[in-house]
């Protein structure tokens, strides 16, 4: 197992392309189940996520190959297979989104229900709401979904939640509706820019889509679709965490292919801090001098501020000037990283869905642990930042949504390297 090791204090510099985009990605190969050919997703990130889809993509007879040009070929081979065992399911909650378009091509879908994690409890209720209204007949069984239906049947479907919409929910039932006889209409949808990105692949598979990207998403279901080819959107979130990255070292980088118009709430909250951000032909520069003003971050549904960027914020906010408040309204219990920045002399106490951050001086290296991906993020721009050598332990959470960091924030003058870790 490897730990990553950061040597805080440079002021990172240069130019980072940022890569396609893990979350929209991850639908986009689950929907290939949907064609009657091959297809072609390219910009794919070499990330273990993107290589635990590949393999359970693969069991369910639907085989791929990522080439060297970063494109992803994907083509249904053996449609009798169903089944997304525990095995598979369990590396990646993700996976959840092969069960849309398992029922809707094949009629049955087994599919392993995903169990906890670190972020939060994480129902599949709205899932098995949207497609019992499709129709579906659903049961669990040994830990297993259930689902089938011979051919769905597009009905109205409300899908918001506790937490106001999901992603996967919008993803899974748009995709099964794309089969359905008739019209569906999903209500209260995800408005994230990869589900507007899943669907301009599954009309290029020949589905009828409107309205993706709203609240309101019409789909048009069809007899077929065939395969393929689609490039993946940029991955928001992984230019979220190089613009913190390099706002907290007080650096300047150019970030290239970084889209803006899915940064709306970030910009501008980075920029409320005291970060100069400019746009300039598809790409962004970046500009900090901290310390910044301490303020208070609430993460929402999009467009609002990404809860995939909160731990990251949290980072930047432990050295800021004053005391701010980070409140997650979609999972109100992801602040496993808390106890880790504190452990570099950060001081946050949690607070119901909030942590107060009472910004100090500085930070100091240490032994941090990893609990998931985004943490682990943080923990290393916390690194980039503190007096000393931070050593990260458990960084299998951060390669599965960001492709060689060690390697890219280096180019940008970071002193990190990756190891053995032979202490956990
Ligand atoms: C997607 O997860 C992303 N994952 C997550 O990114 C991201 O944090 C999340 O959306 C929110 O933006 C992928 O795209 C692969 P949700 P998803 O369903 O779809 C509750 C990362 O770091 N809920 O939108 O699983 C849920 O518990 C990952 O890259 C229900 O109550 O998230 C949460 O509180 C982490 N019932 C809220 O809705 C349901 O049936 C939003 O979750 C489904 C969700």
């Amino acid at each position: 197992m490897d730990k990553l090791v950061v040597r805080g204090g440079n002021r990172l510099s240069g130019r980072v392309k940022i890569n396609g985009s893990k979350n929209s990605a991850l639908p986009i190969m689950a929907a290939s189940i949907l064609g009657d050919g091959p297809s072609v997703i390219e910009n794919v990130p070499r990330l273990r996520d993107i290589r635990s889809m590949l393999s359970i993509l693969d069991s369910l007879g639907v085989q791929g190959c990522h080439r060297d040009d970063g494109s992803v070929t994907l083509e249904p081979v053996d449609t009798s297979k169903n089944v997304a065992d525990y095995a598979q399911v369990r590396t990646m909650r993700g996976s959840i989104c092969v069960l849309g378009p398992l029922l809707a091509k094949r009629g049955r879908a087994v599919v392993s229900l995903p169990g906890g994690c670190v972020i939060g409890v994480r129902p599949i209720d709205l899932h098995l709401k949207g497609l019992r209204e499709l129709g579906a007949k659903i049961s669990i069984e040994r830990g297993y979904v259930v689902a089938e239906a011979e051919r769905l049947a597009g009905a109205e479907i409300y899908l918001g939640g506790a937490f106001g919409p999901s992603v996967l929910a919008t993803a899974n039932i748009m995709m099964a509706a794309t089969l359905a006889e008739g019209e569906t209409i999903i209500d209260c949808a995800a408005c994230e820019p990869e589900i507007a990105d899943l669907a301009k692949f599954l009309n290029a598979m020949g589905a009828k889509i409107e309205g993706a990207g709203s609240p309101t998403v019409v789909i048009r279901g069809v007899e077929k679709l065939a395969g393929a080819r689609h490039c993946v959107m940029q991955d928001r979130i992984e230019a979220g965490t190089y613009m913190i990255a390099a706002a907290s070292t007080g650096g300047e980088i150019i970030m290239e292919d970084a889209n803006p118009a899915h940064l709306g709430a970030v910009i501008d909250k980075l920029r409320l801090a005291g970060v100069s951000i400019e746009k300039a032909n598809g790409s962004l520069r970046v500009a900090g001098s901290p310390p910044y003003k301490a303020m208070d971050v609430t993460m929402l549904p999009y467009p609002g501020m990404p809860t995939d960027l909160q731990a990251q914020m949290m980072a930047l906010l432990t050295v800021s000037d004053g005391i701010s408040v980070v409140t997650d309204k979609v999972f109100p219990d992801r602040f496993m990283h808390i106890a880790e920045l504190n452990r570099m002399g950060a001081d946050i106490r949690k607070e119901g869905p909030s942590a107060i951050i009472r910004g100090v001086e500085r930070l100091s290296g240490s032994h941090v642990m990893a609990s998931d991906l985004r943490a682990s993020a943080a923990l290393v721009l916390a690194g980039l930042v503190a007096d000393g050598e931070t050593e990260v332990h458990r960084v299998y959470h951060i390669d599965r949504g960001y492709e060689r960091i060690e390697e890219r924030l280096s180019k940008l003058g970071a002193d990190i390297h990756r190891a053995e870790d032979d202490e956990t």
